[in-house]
């Protein structure tokens, strides 16, 4: 697990006269510290070539060797992400806590930083590189506006396994999965990220009346992904015309890399949002959702929005 910090991120006096490259490197293999020292040398913004990485991780593999939380009590665990001012906001129960699932890049994480400063956004990403980069890339963007971006922080997990270490029962208010990668071989379907076992872990994270987003632009995976969301009973599918109330529905939209990618090379991104009803609808077994009325709000979308799908007659 790589954690944010301010201090030893910063390179020292003897660096100054090293290549962009090194100094690249140096603030990106920086370890965990909660001292601060004092630098007149600024995080630069970090380059996406110094930090590519290839996209295969097995993230079903047990021996992955990060860090975890005993348990969502560990605050001292969020120590390195936090200044005390947000430790003691993310602990507190009122506080929304926002997750991006597979942040790749960071672009939406930092997207919710700035549409929701009260809220804090926590990215999962399972590579190595691609999490120091959005590390560097938020403790930049902290550094150019003092005071600004403390709300938001990046860690180096697998998300398929021990989300529920890191946050109590129904602490997160949004989770995001945005183009996650589509393990197109069968044999692969049980690494895709939405699936019964894991969307249990996520009714359990998320609070009554929070939000699942999922979004992609393959047409496959999103019909497997709404299925997957829709056949649950703690999942309740948000209509379209309510969706333009929800700011994040853009944020998730136009932010992420892959989604600007798409969006490039004049692809279609199909996306759903869900709310988490609570426990006491789910068990009670009187709250399904309609498969037909379902599909009929999809396609609503799909006609309403931007996104051009064949629509069926
Ligand atoms: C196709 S990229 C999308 C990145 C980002 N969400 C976006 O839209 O730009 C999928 C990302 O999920 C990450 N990922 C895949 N499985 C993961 C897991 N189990 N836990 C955390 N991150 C994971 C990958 O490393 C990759 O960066």
């Amino acid at each position: 697990m790589s954690a944010i910090t301010d201090s030893t991120a910063k390179p020292t006096s003897s660096t100054k006269n090293t290549s962009k490259r090194q100094r690249q490197e140096q603030i990106s293999n920086s370890t965990n510290s909660t001292s601060s020292s004092s630098s007149t040398n600024p995080i630069e913004r970090p380059r996406k070539r110094f930090f590519r990485q290839r996209a295969h991780c097995n993230p079903l593999s047990r021996s992955d060797g990060f860090d975890y939380p005993q348990t969502p009590e560990d605050v001292s665990f969020w120590e390195p992400h936090f200044n005390p001012e947000w430790l003691s906001k993310f602990s507190n129960p009122e506080t929304e806590v926002y997750a991006d699932v597979g942040c790749g890049f960071g672009g939406l994480l930092i997207g919710l930083a700035e549409l929701y400063p009260a809220a804090v956004s926590i990215g999962f990403e399972i590579r190595d590189k691609v999490t120091k980069y959005v590390k560097q890339r938020i403790l930049h963007l902290r550094e150019e506006e003092a005071g600004g971006y403390q709300n938001v922080s990046v860690l180096r997990a697998n998300a398929m396994r021990y989300l529920p270490n890191f946050f109590k029962k129904g602490q997160l208010s949004k989770m995001f999965f945005c183009f996650p990668d589509p393990q197109f071989k069968k044999k692969n379907h049980r690494r895709r990220i939405i699936s019964d076992g894991l969307l249990a872990e996520y009714a359990y994270l998320i609070r009554p009346g929070g939000r699942l987003y999922h979004i992609t632009d393959v047409p496959e995976l999103h019909e497997w992904m709404k299925d997957h969301v829709t056949r649950h009973s703690c999942f309740k599918i948000i209509p379209e015309e309510e969706l333009s109330k929800d700011p994040a529905v853009e944020c998730m939209r136009e932010s992420t890399e892959e989604g600007k990618k798409v969006a490039r090379g004049g692809g279609s991104k199909y996306y759903c949002v869900y709310e988490r009803i609570s426990d006491e609808i789910a068990l009670s077994k009187h709250h399904f959702n309609n498969k037909e009325d379902v599909f009929e709000r999809q396609e609503e979308y799909t006609n309403n929005g931007k996104i051009v799908v064949q629509k069926k007659e």
